[in-house]
């Protein structure tokens, strides 16, 4: 049985990226050689849809979940040695994205860096520093010129915030290959959308522990 680790996506407000992050982390993890799963505990269920666009064998296993039985999920996923279970949250102020919080390893907060976004993110803070857990803000979706993403790294810092080194930048192929059930890195492994996911991804094994020889038994040689 592995000690499988959970990264939750979570914050309140929609549309800032959680299930863009969860799909392309599961993703790019299982291309390091992680066993891992999406738990899609979001009732409009879009991680879990992206999942049927791949198909049914496909991996990253895709899940739709309910938060009260995140526990028989964990169970599963333990048993069958998986590595990594992500899970996709809502953004309305249920106990889905607490309980989500409370059965992580990490949580993992995407914002945009200026704009609504940013002004939504105390509710978000809050949240995390209340479950105890540690937590990170992943700026997504960054104009790639521009100020805004110094702005916000230390505005964020300055509150004692950790902000990840690693920057999403808004990218077209984040999106575009959606309905096909692809990710950026899939359709397009050498573009620069795919070299972001990638590098997240590999900061996110080490902070997890993933990353570790004992793990590293799991690793695919490609
Ligand atoms: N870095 C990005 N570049 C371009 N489009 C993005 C990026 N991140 C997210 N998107 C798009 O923005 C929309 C909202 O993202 P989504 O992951 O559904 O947000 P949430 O799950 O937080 O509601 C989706 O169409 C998604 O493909
Ligand atoms: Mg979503």
């Amino acid at each position: 049985m592995t000690d499988t680790k959970i990264l939750a996506v979570i914050c309140r407000k929609g549309g800032v990226g959680k299930t863009m992050l969860a799909t392309h982390l599961a993703v790019a993890a299982q291309n390091l050689g992680l066993i891992t799963a999406v738990l899609d505990l979001d009732p409009q269920a879009n991680s879990a849809m992206w999942g049927d666009n791949r198909g049914s064998d496909a991996q990253p296993a895709v899940v739709a979940a309910q938060a009260n039985r995140l526990p028989v999920f964990i169970k599963q996923a333990q048993e069958q040695d998986a590595d990594l279970l992500i899970l996709d949250t809502p953004p309305h102020a249920d106990t889905t994205a607490t309980a989500a919080a409370q059965a992580a390893d990490l949580l993992l907060i995407p914002t945009r860096p200026s704009g609504p976004d940013l002004d939504a993110l105390p509710a978000s803070i809050h949240l995390a520093r209340t479950s105890g857990k540690p937590f990170f803000v992943v700026l997504n979706a960054a104009p790639v010129q521009g100020s805004e993403v110094n702005d916000a790294t230390h505005g964020l810092e300055a509150e004692g915030i950790e902000v990840s080194p690693v920057v999403l930048h808004h990218r077209k192929a984040f999106s575009s290959h959606w309905q096909q059930g692809m990710t950026a890195e899939e359709a397009d492994p050498d573009g620069k959308a795919a070299a972001e996911i990638r590098a997240l991804m590999l900061w996110l094994a080490e902070r997890l522990g993933l990353m570790q020889p004992e793990r590293q038994s799991h690793l695919k040689i490609a």
